[in-house]
């Protein structure tokens, strides 16, 4: 592992450094605009600009690094660290060896995420204060603060506003003047035949509703809502991204995991050993709850499931059909992925909810983008020496380790 290490440091250091550092603040807005696009797409899962989710915040992050280091990085952040760079490792160790994925995005794409993430920096403050101005002004003038950047996106909903009902008033006046003048037009003897025809014509409605024309064009975006209504629904068949059952007891992730900070661990006690995560049994919850808040009826039904000798009924929630096989300790205690890549951020969820699609798909992507976790893994390392010089430079992801053939996961 050390020897090659030399190697991807000097790729990394030898990146063009031609790549103009993103204006900080203002920023060209089409590159912030497609840096945008770009993070949801890739970073999201991950990463927030203000908060640390998965990975850390990134606000502050062209200042924090150069752009020279955070394209490699990007696309390859595992060979950065391998190459020994001390704000890497000291980083990667920091996050608990949990690697992010490569991307195979160009100097141009990373340069805009970063622009992106740069002009949303400090968005929620800069909110507040600029809350906080505007309440000032209101309450010393009466009247809003027109200065006030924030509300921008209220003074054109109340532009719209205005302009439409500037518009019924105008086409009403115009209704009444047209009729108004009919009504002259009528009191007069000098009108010929054809005057007093085009006085008197209506809108024909009839020929319009009999006009070909618009009933293929009605017809063609009714199939078209139909077609797209139903590919999408054929395409969720199965899905169950985002069940959220009602548990047979109030029990909270947010509290036990958020708030009291227990380790997942602590009841899933075999997800690091073994191919499914348990749920726990009432007894794990005894541990603490024979002590306390022992007069909560939520907490009573715990004590009645153990006096009645019968399990509590969870209700499962993450469930992949019997022809797939997936193994938790794979991919927690050997890959070194945290739970909330697969599970979100479980410990703010009051009740569970399934995160992730758990199509075929979500697997494949997975398994395409991420590096394998071939550290102080011996069973790797004649592994590693032949994937790198086979495809110097490739990074070595669990699919080129044979990961997305059909067998490995169906049997
Ligand atoms: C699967 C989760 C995941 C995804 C997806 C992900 N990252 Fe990361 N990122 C991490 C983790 C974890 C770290 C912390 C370092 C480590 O452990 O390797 C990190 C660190 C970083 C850092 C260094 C931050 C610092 O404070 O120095 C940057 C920059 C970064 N990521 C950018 C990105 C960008 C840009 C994308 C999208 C193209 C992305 N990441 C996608 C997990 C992820
Ligand atoms: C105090 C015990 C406890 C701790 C700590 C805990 N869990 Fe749980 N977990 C449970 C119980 C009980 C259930 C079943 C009830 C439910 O779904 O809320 C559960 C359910 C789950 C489920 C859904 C299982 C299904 O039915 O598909 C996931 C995923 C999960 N936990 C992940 C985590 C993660 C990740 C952490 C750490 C951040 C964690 N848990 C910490 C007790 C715990
Ligand atoms: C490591 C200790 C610990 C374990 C294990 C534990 N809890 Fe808790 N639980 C707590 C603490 C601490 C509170 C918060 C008490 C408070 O708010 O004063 C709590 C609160 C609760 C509450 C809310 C009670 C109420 O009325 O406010 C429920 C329900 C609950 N736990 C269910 C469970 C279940 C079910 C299990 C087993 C899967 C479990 N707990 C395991 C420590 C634990
Ligand atoms: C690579 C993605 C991934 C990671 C990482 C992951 N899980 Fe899971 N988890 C899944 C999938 C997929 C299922 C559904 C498994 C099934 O139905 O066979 C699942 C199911 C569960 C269940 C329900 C019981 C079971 O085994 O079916 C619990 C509880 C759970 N996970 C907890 C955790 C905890 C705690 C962690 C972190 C220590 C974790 N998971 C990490 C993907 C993941
Ligand atoms: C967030 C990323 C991620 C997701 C999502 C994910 N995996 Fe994996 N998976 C990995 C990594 C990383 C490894 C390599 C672990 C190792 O070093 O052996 C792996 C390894 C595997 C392996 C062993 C491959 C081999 O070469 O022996 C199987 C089987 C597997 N995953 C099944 C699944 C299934 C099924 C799903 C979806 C339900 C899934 N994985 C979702 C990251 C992921
Ligand atoms: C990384 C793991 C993984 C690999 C590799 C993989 N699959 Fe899958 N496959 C899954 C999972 C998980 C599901 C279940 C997804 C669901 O229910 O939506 C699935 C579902 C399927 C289904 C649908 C079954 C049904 O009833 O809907 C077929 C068919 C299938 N896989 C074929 C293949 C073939 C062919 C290959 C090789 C080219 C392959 N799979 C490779 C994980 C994998």
């Amino acid at each position: 592992m050390k020897k090659e290490g030399v190697v991807p440091g000097a790729t990394a250091a030898a990146t063009p450094a031609t790549v103009a550092a993103p204006a900080a603040g203002g920023g060209d807005a089409a590159a912030i605009a497609a840096g945008d696009a770009l993070f949801k797409g890739n970073c999201a899962q991950c990463h927030a600009v203000n908060e640390q989710v998965v990975g850390p915040a990134l606000a502050g992050i062209s200042k924090r690094r150069p752009i020279t280091w955070l394209i490699p990085w990007v696309k390859n952040s595992s060979k950065v660290v391998a190459s020994g760079d001390e704000y890497a490792v000291a980083l990667f160790n920091k996050f608990n060896k949990q690697q992010m994925p490569s991307f195979a995005l160009s100097d141009k794409e990373i340069t805009s995420i970063i622009a992106y993430v740069t002009s949303e920096e400090g968005k929620a403050s800069t909110v507040a204060t600029a809350g906080v101005t505007a309440g000032n002004a209101a309450a010393t003038d009466g009247q809003e603060a027109g200065g006030a950047e924030a509300g921008a996106g209220k003074y054109v909903d109340i532009l719209l506003i205005v302009l439409v009902v500037v518009l019924i008033v105008l086409v009403v006046t115009l209704v009444i003047i047209g009729n108004l003048m009919k009504d002259v037009l009528r009191g007069r003897k000098d009108l010929d035949g054809r005057d007093v025809e085009i006085l008197e014509q209506r809108f024909d409605w009839g020929k319009l509703y009999r006009s070909p024309m618009l009933r293929g064009i009605v017809g063609v975006v009714f199939a078209l809502v139909l077609l797209y209504e139903g590919v999408q629904s054929v395409m969720a068949v199965g899905l169950t991204q985002g069940y959220q059952p009602t548990q047979p007891i109030a029990f909270s992730h947010k509290l036990h995991a958020g708030e009291h900070q227990i380790n997942c661990a602590y009841c899933h006690t075999s997800v690091y050993k073994s191919k499914s995560a348990n749920i726990p049994s009432a007894n794990i919850c005894m541990n603490c709850h024979s002590q306390i808040k022992t007069e909560s009826p939520e907490i009573k039904k715990i004590y009645r499931a153990i006096e009645r000798k019968q399990p509590i009924q969870w209700v499962r929630i993450h469930n992949l059909p019997d022809l797939a096989y997936f193994n938790h300790s794979q991919h927690t205690q050997v890959a070194g992925l945290q739970c909330q890549t697969c599970h979100g951020p479980i410990q703010n969820m009051e009740v569970v909810y399934q995160y992730s699609a758990l199509t075929m798909g979500w697997c494949i992507n997975c398994h395409r983008e991420m590096p394998l976790n071939t550290k102080d893994n011996k069973y790797y390392d004649n592994l590693v020496k032949l994937h790198d010089t086979k495809n110097a430079g490739a990074p070595f992801t669990v699919s080129s380790n044979g990961g997305t053939e059909c067998s490995k996961c169906h049997y």
